[in-house]
């Protein structure tokens, strides 16, 4: 085993300057333990990175790649920041999610190297020195300011990926050049063995806290207590979170991206909807689970839902095309909702004429990573020529044939929006819907049921119900 390259700059082998890339306040606000670790997984993660990050920038004429970290955005006129979210594409390669002012570079022939900012700093904590389980696969420089950009020369034509363009880049430096960016993309959505591992670990630790969450919400309590018993049994702060948890009791179910937290329990909890995720190395999760009071109809809808979603990520197999997927989903949510007496018209025909549109108005699912929407869900190639949505279904994020190594989510569901209802009660199709039994459940807001798949050579696995299925 041999010791990684770390080599402490503090005496300014490296123009420590800041130039373009200005860091001037408190960073490092996340301090996330690192709780899951595969170093042959990571090892060989790395080495897939790197072969097809060549592959890359072999086609694409490139001789370098810089992936900056990404940097804190402060608040007007003070010097607090807002969270820092980690470059997605620095997070594929280095379990580092709380580092800013560090940049990635990669050549068609030495050792990545990492310039790892780490200040000496006592308003904060700094990041802890490089592990050796994923720095040794690096040439690390340790850096005492953030890595200034202006510094370094390029051996060729490089590209930066990163937020922002900074300003006074060297020459022959191109920022986020788009057919390079559409390559990695495109790479990114077939996943390797360490990054469903810790796809895998993130659904163990969301799945904690949906357990804590069920439980709060049986025993009465409000928004804001169901989201903080849902953090302390994750074991991630808010900021730690891959996205703002939709945590919504009674008809906050029916609002999709809900980002209330009410402080007091409602008078009556019928029903709880909570689309929440965790963060493993900087890997999602992203679940969802709708919860009834006292059964009843919209417990028995639930149930209903459950099945419809299960039969779904089942059939998430390789060569499906997930537009048809999608399609296949409105289907059967009409069909649930003729079942339940609240269309009466025929499922297809409730497809075709939008109708089930106004009942499931997002897309099935997406693709899954560094990021929650992960990328190149929509594009056929390094061009970024789209692949269309079906027509009438404008927010699918998701429009591929699925291959083995995809991580995506499987989430149907059904809500009361009242807007959406007020249009089809305006609509000629009125009279397919039964606006009585519409109307009592409105205060139950809605079902999704939320889970991540791999698609795999044959058949799919789902790591949510897995996580759901071990023993609390
Ligand atoms: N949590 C956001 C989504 O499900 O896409
Ligand atoms: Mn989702
Ligand atoms: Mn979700």
């Amino acid at each position: 085993m041999h010791k990684p390259a770390i080599v402490a700059l503090a005496g300014g082998r490296i123009n420590l300057n800041l130039a373009g890339f200005a860091v001037t306040g408190p960073h490092c606000k996340k301090d996330m333990a690192m709780t899951f670790i595969n170093e042959a997984g990571y090892a060989d993660h790395v080495s897939h990175r790197l072969q097809a990050t060549r592959a890359s920038m072999a086609a694409e004429a490139v001789d370098e790649v810089w992936i900056h970290s990404g940097l804190p955005l402060h608040a007007f006129l003070d010097d607090y920041e807002y969270p820092y979210r980690p470059n997605p594409h620095f997070a594929a390669w280095l379990p580092l999610t709380s580092h800013p002012g560090c940049l990635l570079r990669i050549t068609s022939e030495d050792r990545p190297v990492l310039y790892f900012y780490q200040p000496v700093d006592y308003w904060h904590t700094p990041p802890a020195a490089p592990a050796d389980w994923w720095a040794r696969h690096f040439d690390v420089h340790v850096l005492q300011q953030p890595v200034d950009l202006s510094g370094l020369m390029p051996s060729g034509r490089a590209v930066l990926i990163a937020e922002r363009q900074p300003a006074g880049l060297p020459s022959g430096v191109e920022w986020n050049s788009e057919t390079l960016i559409n390559r990695l993309h495109l790479d990114r959505t077939v996943k390797t063995e360490y990054e469903i591992e810790c796809m895998v670990e993130a659904n163990r630790i969301a799945i904690r806290g949906h357990r804590a969450a069920e439980q709060a919400f049986h025993a009465g309590a409000s928004e804001l207590e169901i989201h903080l018993a849902y953090c302390a049994a994750a074991g991630q702060v808010e900021a730690a979170l891959p996205y703002g948890s939709i945590v919504g009791l009674n008809e906050h179910g029916a609002t999709l991206h809900y980002q209330g937290k009410d402080i007091r329990a409602p008078a009556e909890s019928r029903s709880f909807l909570i689309d929440a995720g965790a963060d493993c190395n900087g890997y999602a999760a992203d679940v969802t689970r709708t919860y009834s009071a006292n059964g009843g109809v919209f417990g028995d809808m639930i149930h209903a839902m459950d099945a419809v979603q299960r039969e779904l990520a089942d059939a998430a197999t390789a060569g499906t095309d997930y537009r048809e997927l999608h399609l296949s989903a409105h289907r059967a949510i009409a069909g649930c909702l003729v079942d339940f007496d609240v269309l009466r018209i025929a499922p297809d025909e409730a497809v075709e004429t939008g109708v089930s549109g106004h009942f499931f108005p997002h897309g099935l699912g997406h693709f899954i990573g560094t990021q929650v929407h992960d990328v190149a869900g929509l594009i056929a190639d390094q061009h970024g020529t789209p692949i269309p949505r079906p027509d009438g279904h404008p927010f699918l994020r998701l429009t591929r044939v699925l291959e083995a190594g995809n991580v995506l989510t499987i989430e149907p569901g059904f809500y009361f929006i009242e807007s959406l209802l007020a249009e089809l009660r305006a609509s000629e199709y009125a009279s397919a819907v039964n606006w009585t039994l519409v109307d009592a459940l409105k205060p139950y807001g809605g079902i999704r049921v939320e889970d991540d798949v791999v698609v795999l050579e044959q058949g799919v696995r789902n790591l949510t119900r897995e996580a759901f299925d071990r023993p609390a």
